[in-house]
């Protein structure tokens, strides 16, 4: 069994991305910007912001941390992102979600410019993204296919089965496991509505569960040598740990591993390269590589 090192692999990327960065410098380049907004004090937002912040201390990025209160309202946040997207300082930035209820994150998602939406979540992206032509591309699913491919794990002509249907991992996933340049895959996307959920899991070589359920993923749903990977990240009460809390994923590792070509754990698997493939397209917007 392969345990997939997702923590070791992001490690390596930020260290290719520094050295690129650190190339353009010396050329008398300026290095890439990220801002990030933050609203509220969601803890898992919190986290996931200041992760992102040291990723850009570690690829050597500029980085500017916006946060407001969870009491401001839409139309301020508009103009911050107006703002963002008319500052030539800065190459990308991202609108940490969710947002508080009164705010609508579509709303907010499309008034981001597309050259400068690292995270992939503008229509302009997604709809790049699903034909199959240059793009940023969301940071969790562009994540996995890179772990599969450092790994050498075989993805073409096998059967994928994906658990969730999530704007941000479910349908980007299934789109990109689809395609020939991608996973090149035949996939199924099964949800909370699909009645043969656990016969689909069987059929899979690869499932990529993303449904945020602890523990779903069950030894009797899983053929022997199958590629497993774990998105979940649920926090669930852990009077030992410190913080109160361990991050459980949507597999029972336990269980599934030992029947496993490979699995990615939790933590430590698919999380790390999520952060780290957002440097991966804040550099490309720094290069323009998408878009002129
Ligand atoms: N909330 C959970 N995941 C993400 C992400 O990848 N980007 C943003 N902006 N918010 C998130």
């Amino acid at each position: 069994m392969i345990l997939i090192d997702g923590k070791a692999t992001a490690a390596q990327i930020k260290a290719e991305i520094k050295d690129k960065v650190e190339a353009i410098v010396a050329s008398g380049g300026r290095r890439p910007h990220l801002a990030a907004i933050l609203v509220g004090h969601d803890g898992g937002s919190e986290t996931y912001v200041k992760n992102k912040v040291l990723a850009c201390e570690a690829c050597g990025f500029e980085s500017t941390l916006l946060r407001f209160e969870d009491d401001i309202t839409e139309e301020y946040l508009l103009s911050e992102v107006a703002r963002l997207n008319d500052d030539a300082s800065v190459d990308g930035f991202i609108v940490q979600l969710p947002l508080p209820k009164h705010i609508s994150e579509q709303k907010i998602i499309e008034a981001i410019d597309y050259r400068k939406d690292v995270d992939g979540f503008h229509p302009i992206n997604v709809g790049r993204m699903a034909i199959g032509i240059p793009a940023f591309i969301s940071a969790t699913p562009k994540g996995i296919l890179e772990l599969l491919r450092r790994y050498n794990l075989e993805t073409s002509g096998k059967k994928c089965v994906i658990l969730g249907r999530s704007n941000i991992v479910g349908k980007p996933m299934s789109q990109l496991m689809m395609q020939k340049n991608g996973g090149d895959s035949t996939v199924t996307v099964c949800h909370s509505h699909s009645p043969q959920l656990k016969e689909e899991c069987r059929k899979a070589d690869i499932i990529i569960a993303a449904i945020g359920k602890p523990c779903f993923v069950t030894a009797d749903m899983v053929k022997p040598g199958s590629i497993i990977i774990d998105v979940g990240t649920t926090r669930v009460p852990d009077s030992t740990r410190k913080s109160g809390f361990r991050l459980c994923g949507d597999v029972d590792f336990e269980s599934v591993a030992p029947l496993c070509q490979a699995i990615t754990p939790v933590p430590g698997g698919v999380g790390p390269m999520t952060i780290c493939m957002l440097m991966m397209n804040t550099l490309a917007a720094a290069n323009h590589e998408y878009y002129k």
